[in-house]
């Protein structure tokens, strides 16, 4: 079945998923993610894809998590529902993932640029973890992807603040591999992604392994933790009100509740 919130292409050994939901900035619902499993797992078994690109549109990567379709449930009902369960599947996509960041990539949408093993971003790129002003943390590896890659210092910044940070701020940072002008992005991430798919099959595969045993120690543990301090936030009062703000297009009034 064609995915409703991707567009799917294979080119020249490359597998390409773009995220599809503009008119919501590509926010991340769970059929979209679903999807994307879907396609990522396809393009993982298919032995004419050799690297994998993921992107959205210019104006967003993706703006985070679909917020409406959190906003009213309880922290039991966020764990039944075991979203994570799909994302921990990205993480076990065995080839290379480019990541091609334009415009916003917040919340999920950061997460999801950080799954990936390489990121591409285009001048106009804003990376952030804004899940500060709704009341609750990041769930996706937010908090423990990103202090992996910048450091405690930064993303206790990002984290705790909210804020967002420029393409060349996430250059410095080392979040991203490489910044470049908007109307280059896709030709570059693609010409990227090709030049991967031409090595040696079973090597880029095992090599992606080996970093990623390097730089994801105790990350399966460590997600776990993230998740269960997620959830727990949707029984407070405070994670309605951010939600709910952020859907009524004002501005919270936290209580501490
Ligand atoms: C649902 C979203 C959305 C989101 C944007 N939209 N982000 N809908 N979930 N995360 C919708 C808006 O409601 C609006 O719909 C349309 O997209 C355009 O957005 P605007 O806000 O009008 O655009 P703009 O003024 O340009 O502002 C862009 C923005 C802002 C700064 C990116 O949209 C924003 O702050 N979005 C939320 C970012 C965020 O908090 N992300 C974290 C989510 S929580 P209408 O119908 O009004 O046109 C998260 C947790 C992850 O990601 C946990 C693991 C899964």
């Amino acid at each position: 079945m064609e995915p409703d919130f991707l567009k799917v292409s294979i080119e020249k050994r490359v597998g390409c998923i773009r995220l599809h939901r503009p008119k919501s900035l590509n926010a991340l619902n769970r059929q979209m993610i679903a999807e994307l499993v879907v396609e990522l797992e396809r393009f993982d078994r298919d032995e004419n894809v050799g690297a994998i690109l993921l992107t959205g549109g210019e104006k967003a990567f993706a703006a985070g998590a679909d917020i409406g379709e959190m906003a009213k449930a309880t922290s039991a009902e966020m764990l039944l529902m075991d979203q994570f369960a799909d994302w921990d599947r990205i993480r076990r996509v065995s080839k290379p993932i480019v990541a091609a960041v334009s415009g916003y990539a917040l919340g999920g949408g950061c997460e999801l640029a950080m799954a990936c093993d390489l990121i591409l971003a285009s001048e106009s790129a804003k990376f952030g973890q804004p899940e500060i002003h709704l009341g609750v943390i990041p769930g996706a590896g937010g908090t423990q992807r990103l202090t992996r890659t910048v450091g405690k210092k930064r993303a206790m910044e990002m984290v705790l603040t909210g804020k967002t940070i420029s393409a060349d701020e996430a250059f410095r940072a080392g979040l991203v591999n490489r910044v470049v002008p908007v109307e280059l992005l896709e030709q570059e991430a693609l010409k990227l992604a090709k030049e991967l798919a031409s090595k040696a099959p079973i090597a880029l595969r095992l090599a992606k392994q080996a970093v990623q045993k390097a730089a994801d120690k105790g990350l399966e543990e460590d997600l776990d933790y993230e998740q269960k301090l997620f959830y727990f936030l949707f029984s407070t009062e405070d994670q309605k009100e951010g939600m709910n703000s952020f859907m009524e297009k004002r501005r919270p009034d936290f209580k501490g509740k």
